[in-house]
């Protein structure tokens, strides 16, 4: 795509997140932002103000604007099923962020939308698409630690609870939305970094045993926080077992471990697509020990120029870029709805603890991104 030919794309919702996006969308001259909205009409105008971004006061003038090719969603996670729905009924494709819906069922009627008026439809995260988690699963295709067994993947943030998160503000003035995070829980919020990952590496998932609890007693000003520590040993289709644990107790740890029986490949930093990759190697396997860590090379250096200043080194606007090119292309997006969809499920059953099977769903396989296929 030339930038002669730029895909619109509208934000619905003007949050403290959407700041990423408009800063990052500045990596993909193949798009330009049409428009943005928010039901809060005062941070609707502060932020199209703050940006110099054009400003649709009704959800429907967007939704009806021809040139407006692709819907971010940005709203609130309780929003994501109607604002999703009401653009893929107005004939858009969808960028969601996560999770895909509040309940498995709403994400399924997403997906059932989506495939019946052919739509893309693609829910974040979209680290998959980052450097680092493109290494890895090329490293893993290879048989760099030879067949996969056994995956430690963990999204600690911090404690949360005991930083000064009211004061947070986006640089458009955003507060950071404390009830919403409490409310939807880490497990929704974050778990997507690793499993998107795992199940385009390993396939679907065919058995849940989780463990889920509230560590943290009566959260500020939330009535009905979700469970603050949850963790999940997910049995792969494939055979892989992964043990994904999320939480705002422990200190930041997102880091993620895949051992192989011929060696183990790691990941610093789930919120970094450039984070470097380490290979481990068996040297006595005999006595099962394996080399010291040595840097595994990136399948290509990690550049994007417009970065947001914050926790994250994250081009979040590559999964908007994705699906505005799979729309063009006429080809299935390597964020498939389907995929989305099945993590949403893997979500919630880690969240209601205990076990729970899941019946063989047939997921197609995705897509590595151009750069990282094999030479
Ligand atoms: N806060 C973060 O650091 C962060 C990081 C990455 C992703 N996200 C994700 O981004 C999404 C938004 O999070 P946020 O932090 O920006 O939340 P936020 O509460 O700051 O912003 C959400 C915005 O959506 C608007 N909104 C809600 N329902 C709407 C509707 N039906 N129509 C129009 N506008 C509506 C709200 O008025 C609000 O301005 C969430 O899915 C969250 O998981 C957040």
């Amino acid at each position: 795509m030339s930038t002669q030919t730029a895909t619109k794309v509208a934000l619905i919702g003007c949050g403290f997140a959407a700041d990423y996006y408009v800063t990052t969308m500045a990596n993909h001259p193949e798009l330009s932002i049409g428009g943005v909205f928010d039901r809060d009409v005062e941070r609707a105008k502060v932020f199209s103000s703050h940006h110099g971004l054009p400003l649709y006061t009704c959800v429907e003038e967007l939704l009806a604007e021809e040139d407006i090719k692709v819907v971010v969603n940005l709203t609130s996670p309780e929003s994501h099923f109607d604002v999703s729905r009401a653009a893929m009924l107005a004939g858009k494709h969808v960028y969601s962020e996560k999770p895909l819906a509040m309940t498995a069922a709403e994400g399924a009627e997403l997906v059932r939308l989506s495939e019946e008026r052919e739509l893309v439809l693609s829910a974040a995260p979209c680290n998959l698409l980052g450097e680092t988690a493109q290494t890895v699963w090329r490293a893993v295709r290879r048989g760099e630690i030879g067949r996969p067994q056994l995956v430690y993947a963990s999204m600690d943030d911090g404690a949360i609870h005991r930083m000064r998160y009211r004061t947070w503000r986006s640089p458009s003035g955003a507060p950071w939305p404390y009830r919403s995070e409490f409310s939807t829980g880490c497990v929704l919020e974050h778990s997507g970094y690793y499993l998107n990952l795992l199940i385009a590496m390993f396939g679907q998932v065919t058995r849940v045993s989780s463990f889920a609890t509230n560590i943290v007693r009566n959260v500020p000003q939330v009535d009905a926080a979700a469970p603050d520590f949850v963790s999940g040993c997910l049995h792969f289709d494939s055979g892989v077992v992964a043990r994904l644990t999320c939480s705002i107790v422990a200190p930041a740890d997102h880091s993620l471990l895949v051992v192989g029986d011929e060696g183990a490949l790691t990941i610093q930093d789930a919120w970094d697509f450039g984070s470097p990759v380490h290979l481990r190697r068996d040297v006595l396997p005999e006595r099962r020990r394996l080399s010291e860590p040595a840097p595994y090379p990136l399948v290509r250096e990690c550049e994007f120029a417009h970065r947001y200043r914050g926790s994250h080194v994250m081009d979040f606007s590559r999964g908007v870029a994705e699906v505005a090119h799979a729309a063009a292309e006429g080809r299935p997006s390597r964020l498939p709805a389907r995929h989305a969809l099945h993590a949403l499920e893997v979500m919630f059953a880690m969240m209601d603890g205990g076990e729970r099977q899941f019946a063989g769903i047939g997921l197609d396989p995705i897509e590595p991104m151009p750069w990282a296929m094999e030479e």
